[in-house]
């Protein structure tokens, strides 16, 4: 199977999970990058049982409206009272306790704050982003345009190899710093250590709220794992 076709097998899972376990007349929140946008896909033929989405990026918010899902505020769903019980994203790499580095696709600091709002977040991968330790994958950090020199040095203090991303912009108008090298033994100190550094909007660790299922596509089939 192509990496294509485990990420098309794992949107479809994704789709018969959020059919199962989401109520009727909820927000889903929906996520960004390759993995996510196959799941938008096939999410169309579920548009009807969903009071909304709320996009973690521009982009996704585009790909949904393509499909005729409504895109909804956060702040709009957050002061109405409103349900939002899944995030469905995808991943940079995961571990089998469900901590993860995300933000290849620039759209972290929006991810997180789905994920915050929403009351279980599901991560979709193919195989290849299992890992026993995360950090082989280059941690992304978004930071205020005006500090990101003052950050790269905080960063390799750190014991990484900061790196600005090139030619990249984030919805928020940030910059983004890619740390090459880390050795990430305890992702939930680092993902606060980096996100004390002033200048640092977020970090792509994602370990102090880690993903609750793992829908992770195999040539053998789409297996399931949850946060013990
Ligand atoms: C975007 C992300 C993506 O979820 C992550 O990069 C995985 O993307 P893909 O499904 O294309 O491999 O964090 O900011």
């Amino acid at each position: 199977m192509t990496q294509d076709e485990l990420k098309q097998s794992v949107a479809g899972a994704a789709c018969a999970y959020v059919a199962a376990h989401l109520p009727q007349g909820s927000v889903l929140g929906v996520g960004t990058g390759s993995t996510a946008n196959f799941f938008i896909d096939a999410l169309a033929a579920l548009k009807d049982r969903l009071v909304g989405a709320v996009a973690s990026s521009e982009a996704t918010k585009v790909r949904l409206e393509k499909h005729g899902i409504r895109v909804m505020e956060l702040n709009d769903v957050v002061s109405q009272g409103l349900a939002m019980p899944i995030y469905v994203d995808g991943a940079d790499e995961i571990t089998r306790d469900l901590a993860m580095i995300k933000g290849g696709g620039a759209a972290l600091t929006r991810e997180k704050i789905v994920a915050a709002v929403a009351g279980e977040f599901v991560c979709v991968c193919d195989e290849s982003k299992l890992v026993e330790r995360l950090g082989k994958f280059p941690l992304p950090v978004e930071v205020i345009p005006m500090a990101s020199a003052q950050v790269m040095q905080a960063l390799a203090k750190l014991g990484g190899e900061p790196k600005l991303r090139a030619n990249c912009m984030t919805d928020n108008g940030n910059v983004i710093v890619d740390v090459h090298g880390l050795a990430i033994a305890d992702p939930v100190q680092l993902e606060e250590t980096i996100n004390h550094v002033t200048g640092v909007v977020t970090n792509g660790l994602f370990a102090r709220r880690g993903a609750d299922v793992l829908l992770l596509a195999t040539p053998s089939g789409v297996r399931e794992l949850r946060r013990a």
